[in-house]
């Protein structure tokens, strides 16, 4: 099924979308984004994808967006596929105006989604597990904010892939290991698992929180903490995160294998308890 978008409240094969030039997410990337997973028809964890886009807007001072009308807007679209297994994107820019560098008077936010099949690439890396590569963290200092400007991602996650590997783990300086390009990460260090504290260098992955709850549900030992890049001769499992990768084992950092070199207990159980908190969504 060819995908569907809804272009400020006008619905359209996204083919047909035309955006115009002096759009500010255009030319300037002033913009923000969420991408949700669909599951059976249904939009998979709304809520917090909601906050987040509130949050994201308020962030970069867009105002005037309804998101309960963009919501219904988003459903309309999956039920006009319908669609059952599927992604939204979501894009929300500062508008059409004049080219200038500070915020126009007067524009109205351009608001555009559309819904497309998922088309699963990761099913096979998230059963045998996934290779990664550390690379500098080159982003700005509100990672937090999850803004279309995604540059240093991309030219990131490029060197990860022509590096043979699937996702990069990006450092700060003092070894901070932040997150993957595209992805949120977890390790398995003393049998505790931990993940990087919300902070404005990481996205609060809407995955990573479910993840938080599932593992508190399994009575496994979390802790919201930074690993370092020291820390990955030690650690025995890890694992990304993220809407449409879900769960994805890592068996690989810099071509050294992690744990055993297979997904490891833990990753397996959370992966478990992913697919059973989908069918008790879906059912
Ligand atoms: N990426 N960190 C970054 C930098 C991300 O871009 C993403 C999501 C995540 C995971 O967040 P979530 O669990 O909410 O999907 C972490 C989206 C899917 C993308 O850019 O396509």
């Amino acid at each position: 099924m060819e995908p569907i978008a809804n272009l400020d409240g006008k619905q359209m094969p996204l083919a047909d979308v035309m955006i115009p030039a002096l759009d500010r997410g255009f030319l300037f990337g002033d913009a923000v984004y969420e991408v949700l997973r669909i599951y059976q028809g249904r939009l998979w964890l709304v809520e917090d994808h909601w906050q987040r886009l509130a949050r994201s807007l308020s962030a970069i001072r867009i105002t005037g967006v309804d998101l309960d009308c963009l919501r219904r807007r988003v459903l309309d679209t999956i039920a006009a596929g319908p669609f059952l297994e599927a992604t939204v994107y979501i894009q929300i820019t500062r508008g059409v105006a004049p080219r200038t560098h500070t915020f126009p008077a007067n524009a109205t936010p351009l608001e555009f989604l559309y819904v497309k099949e998922f088309t699963d690439p990761y099913a096979e890396f998230r059963r045998s597990g996934a290779s990664v590569i550390t690379l500098p963290d080159i982003r700005w200092e509100r990672c937090d904010i999850k803004s279309t400007n995604l540059l240093a991602n991309i030219l990131t996650v490029q060197a990860a892939k022509e590096a043979g590997c699937q996702e990069a783990l990006l450092y700060l300086p003092d070894g901070t290991l932040t997150e993957g390009t595209h992805t949120s990460f977890f390790g398995v260090l003393n049998g505790a698992l931990l993940t990087a504290p919300v902070s404005p260098a990481i996205l609060p992955g809407i995955t990573r929180g479910l993840i938080l709850r599932l593992a508190h549900q399994a009575g496994i030992p979390v802790q919201e903490h930074v690993l370092k890049q020291d820390d990955l001769g030690q650690v025995s499992e890890l694992f990304l995160t993220g809407t449409t990768s879900e769960i994805l084992p890592i068996t690989r950092v810099d071509g050294r294998p992690v744990g055993d070199g297979k997904p490891g207990v833990i990753s397996r159980r959370l992966q478990a308890a992913y697919v059973d908190a989908v069918a008790e969504f879906v059912r």
